[in-house]
């Protein structure tokens, strides 16, 4: 805990890359004698995270000693726990024309100005490392994947400094970096708060599980991920209508706050389970959500996968505790949210539906059994599918 009673941020201190007044303008007539490095979505996203401290410590796209450590150990290189490489690749023509020592302008897909990096080290990405080490698997198949084999095939790394995080931002009014969240956690007295990641609407599982964390903490953070997501996944304003509906309809308000955390996701189970608790505690979490398959794909993991790799870090190394649920589902018997843990029901007696049985029925504009799905929320997935 920090002295202001607060949980501290992953490597002590909370990091703001994003330059302000003097500094932004200096920065922008600077870069327009720049050479221009255009981001992916993904390295956008990772740009934003970076920019607003919720990636903390990172300053800036990571070197090949530190790619090399946090792919073969999970660990930066001074020993913190960090699953996921946050790099910056680009063509291999383009890395050419570049020399180490020099200061490129980052732009997103409409070459407008991100932040400039001062350039400290080329490298090769190496994907199949990366593939594997992250993602367990080089299949093309995997969206996480597929994203990585598009990359350049030379990384850029050096620190960053940022002018806009992002053009256009959705959902604004939510959008709260972790130091207003932090602010936000403390005007509320809360000390303890649960973080519920999430990247779906939230049916009755999501409900009980949300539910069942914040009977044991001050308050519930919901923090869908609005970032990139793979094509097939519920589009981020379309959830946003769910949560808000959810929340006025079943939620405590006052035990419970909505912002969106902009990350792309990488579907990489396990080591982003990883990643996406160390952002919560970024934002003021003491408390993680890891239910069943988190960030998984198709049957790359095992379920508790994501579950098990907390496993592997001593106790405190990750300051945020994980909060672990069993698949969770609707107990006819007990008519009642259960999991294995709580029910001796048999598998007759139970509500659950796979994901494509759901998409199927709400493609019908049927709505799926109020044990699986609150009816107000497949009205709007409905709805949304119908336009
Ligand atoms: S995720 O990619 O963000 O993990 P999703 O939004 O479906 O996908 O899940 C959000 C969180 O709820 C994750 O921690 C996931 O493990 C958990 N979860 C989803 N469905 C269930 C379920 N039926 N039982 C238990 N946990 C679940």
């Amino acid at each position: 805990m920090s002295r202001r009673g607060l949980i501290a941020p992953h490597g002590g201190k909370l990091v703001d890359l994003v330059a302000t007044g003097q500094r932004a303008d200096a920065l922008r007539q600077e870069a327009g004698s720049l050479t221009r490095i255009r981001l992916g979505e993904r390295e956008q996203c990772d740009l934003e995270l970076m920019a607003i401290g919720a990636m903390s410590p990172l300053t800036g796209f990571m070197g090949r000693a530190e790619f090399n450590s946090v792919c073969e150990r999970m660990r930066l290189p001074d020993g913190l726990p960090w699953s996921i490489p946050i790099i910056c690749p680009v063509s291999t023509e383009q890395a050419d024309r570049l020399t180490v020592g020099q200061r490129v302008a980052l732009v997103d897909d409409r070459d407008r100005l991100l932040g400039v990096m001062t350039l400290r080290e080329k490298y090769a990405h190496d994907k199949k490392q990366e593939c594997e080490k992250v993602f367990g698997t080089q299949d093309a198949a995997h969206p996480g994947v597929a994203v990585t084999l598009a990359q350049g095939d030379v990384c850029l790394a050096g620190p960053v400094e940022v002018v806009t995080p992002r053009h256009e931002p959705e959902f604004t009014e939510r959008r709260l970096p972790p130091a207003r969240t932090r602010a936000a956690f403390e005007e509320r007295g809360w000390r303890s708060v649960v973080a519920f990641q999430t990247r779906n609407p939230i049916h009755r599982a999501h409900e009980y599980i949300t539910k069942c964390a914040l009977e044991i903490c001050d308050g519930l953070l919901i923090h869908p991920l609005v970032g990139q997501t793979q094509k097939g996944d519920i589009p981020a304003d379309v959830r946003m209508k769910c949560y808000e509906t959810l929340l006025a309809g079943y939620y405590s308000a006052r035990n419970t706050m909505l912002t969106v955390l902009p990350a792309a996701m990488r579907y990489a189970g396990p080591r982003e389970a990883i990643l996406h608790a160390i952002l919560r505690q970024n934002y003021g979490c003491t408390h993680f959500i890891v239910g069943r398959d988190h960030a998984g794909v198709g049957s790359y993991y095992g379920t508790y996968d994501a579950q098990r790799i907390f496993d592997e870090f001593e106790p405190g190394e990750i300051g945020i505790t994980p909060l672990r649920f069993e698949n969770s589902f609707w107990c006819k018997r007990s008519g009642a949210m259960a999991t294995d843990k709580t029910t001796c029901s048999t598998a007759d007696e139970r509500v659950s539906l796979s994901g494509t049985a759901v998409r199927d029925m709400l493609a019908r504009g049927q709505r799926p059994p109020v044990e699986f799905t609150r009816p107000e929320i497949a009205d709007i997935l409905i709805a949304a599918m119908g336009k």
